[in-house]
């Protein structure tokens, strides 16, 4: 991933859009999305395990118990990511598979699982990306306090070093945390999300906690020799009318993660507005030093941009503690199964607001897609609507490179249809479609157009 910004990426005579030389082309998933085997091989209880069971959390109840079992067809999914000439795969650690307990000794057949892939996804010449946390916390640390203790941010140094002892030798490039967020704000502010937790002040306890982990790990990580690491984060700009209120929404989005690990301090607007719900007191003497120790990339996760506009007496939006007065409204364009507006142009002002308030660090989407209501017909997925999305995002990130962002690569979201989350397998983000009766893999149009957009290095 080194290139310089004066590389060609100009619309060539022949039509075709071009990216830098060395662009970095993957998909990206995450543990409990897809791999299943929940009680395999050692595996501890994580927190999304707990809630999935919780009745009325999920979608129908469903769980990431079997998943698309990829725990066991990893050899399968590889090859899938070989035929689709993907260069990196964006996979997530199971903490609870590595310390079922979330601290002491590591379970070596957790181990195992990951260096078996490692070695796989090295045998078909892509190049493995690891995310150590996506949301699945074990579930003992949560019953200690999970992310609102500030002791789970040394367990998660201590867990970091583990899998870089086991994996470093054939691992490169490290993200610490995946959306830290959702995991603030939907799992201990709002509820949405496990572990369930809806107390305005959790979510600012627990950002705090989770950046301060994600510190101690580049610590533990750099002092470990490992070589690239950095962080992904859900970015979204603000749009709207409302210069107050569009602020308000981007420092409790943007700013509250971005300016601490990028800078140094939390943003002084969000720190007094969250006055009302916290003290701040988890902020000790130092933790600012060590969560912005130099990065040596920052993974953009980018979905759509949020909307406001002031409404006096709307109340407060749980996911945005001390939101009250600011109304959400939907802007009148297309949306995809999530109700996600299509608004490619986001990314592109995203990328260049990066590159001018934070410059200095190198970018990579780290996740990006949509969800349509796919259907398999005759063994093939005409998913238009999503080429569509992906060629329109395509376009902006290449507009922001043009306009001098330092892009380095984009990670599809997803290889797989899986666990949504909340929203169980419902709603399906994947390239390859997953039919989970059989768990038959059937790569969608989009599979099949991205692998052409690889394979030219552009549109
Ligand atoms: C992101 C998550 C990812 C997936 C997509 C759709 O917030 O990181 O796991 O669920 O959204």
């Amino acid at each position: 991933m080194t290139m310089s910004a004066e590389q060609s990426y100009v619309l060539e005579d022949s039509g075709v859009l071009r990216f830098p030389e060395g662009f970095v082309w993957g998909a990206a998933t995450a543990a409990y999305q897809i791999e299943g085997a929940a009680r395999e091989d050692g595996r501890g209880p994580s927190i999304w395990d707990t809630f999935s069971r919780t009745p009325g959390k999920v979608h129908a109840g469903h769980t990431g118990d079997v998943a698309c079992d990829h725990y066991h067809r990893y050899p399968d999914d590889v090859r899938l990511m070989g035929d689709l000439g993907l260069h990196a795969y964006r996979f997530s650690i199971s903490w609870p598979r590595i310390q079922p307990d979330g601290t002491g000794p590591a379970n070596p057949r957790g181990l195992d699982f990951y260096d078996r892939l490692v070695d796989e996804l090295h045998g078909t010449g892509v190049t493995p990306i690891v995310t150590l946390y996506h949301w699945d916390l074990p579930q003992p640390l949560e019953d200690r306090g999970g992310w609102t203790n500030r002791e789970t941010a040394e367990r998660f140094a201590e867990y970091a070093a583990i899998v870089h002892a086991r994996l470093g030798d054939r691992v490169e490039t490290w993200t610490t945390l995946n959306e830290p967020w959702c995991s603030a704000f939907l799992g201990y502010a709002s509820g949405i999300h496990a572990p369930g937790r809806s107390e305005p002040g959790l979510g600012f306890a627990a950002t705090h906690h989770l950046l301060l982990g994600h510190g101690l790990a580049v610590k533990a990580l750099r002092a470990a020799g490992a070589g690239r690491i950095g962080i992904t984060l859900n970015l979204a700009p603000v749009l709207g009318d409302d210069a107050e209120a569009a602020s308000i929404v981007d420092g409790l989005q943007n700013r509250i993660f971005l300016d601490p690990v990028l800078r140094g301090e939390y943003p002084a607007d969000v720190v007094e507005r969250a006055g009302r719900f916290t003290d701040w007191s988890f902020v000790e003497d130092g933790d600012l030093e060590i969560i912005s120790q130099p990065v040596d990339l920052l993974g953009v996760n980018y979905y759509h941009p949020q909307t406001v506009a002031a409404r006096p007496g709307e109340p407060a939006n749980p996911v945005y503690p001390g939101s009250e007065g600011i109304a959400f409204p939907r802007p009148d364009v297309p949306r995809t199964a999530m109700g996600w507006p299509v608004q490619p142009f986001g990314l592109t002002d995203l990328l260049v607001r990066l590159s001018r308030d934070y410059p200095g660090t190198p970018l990579i989407i780290t996740e990006n897609g949509a969800a349509f209501d796919d259907v398999l017909e005759d063994g093939r997925v005409h998913d238009a609507g999503r080429v569509s999305y992906l060629d329109g995002h395509l376009r902006a990130a290449h507009a922001a490179i043009e306009a001098g962002a330092d892009l380095r690569g984009y990670l599809v979201w997803s290889l797989l249809d899986n666990f949504e989350w909340a929203e169980g397998y419902d709603k399906r983000f994947g390239v390859v479609h997953v039919d989970y009766a059989t768990q038959n893999r059937t790569p969608k149009d989009s599979a099949l157009w991205y692998r052409d957009v690889v394979r030219r290095n552009g549109l």
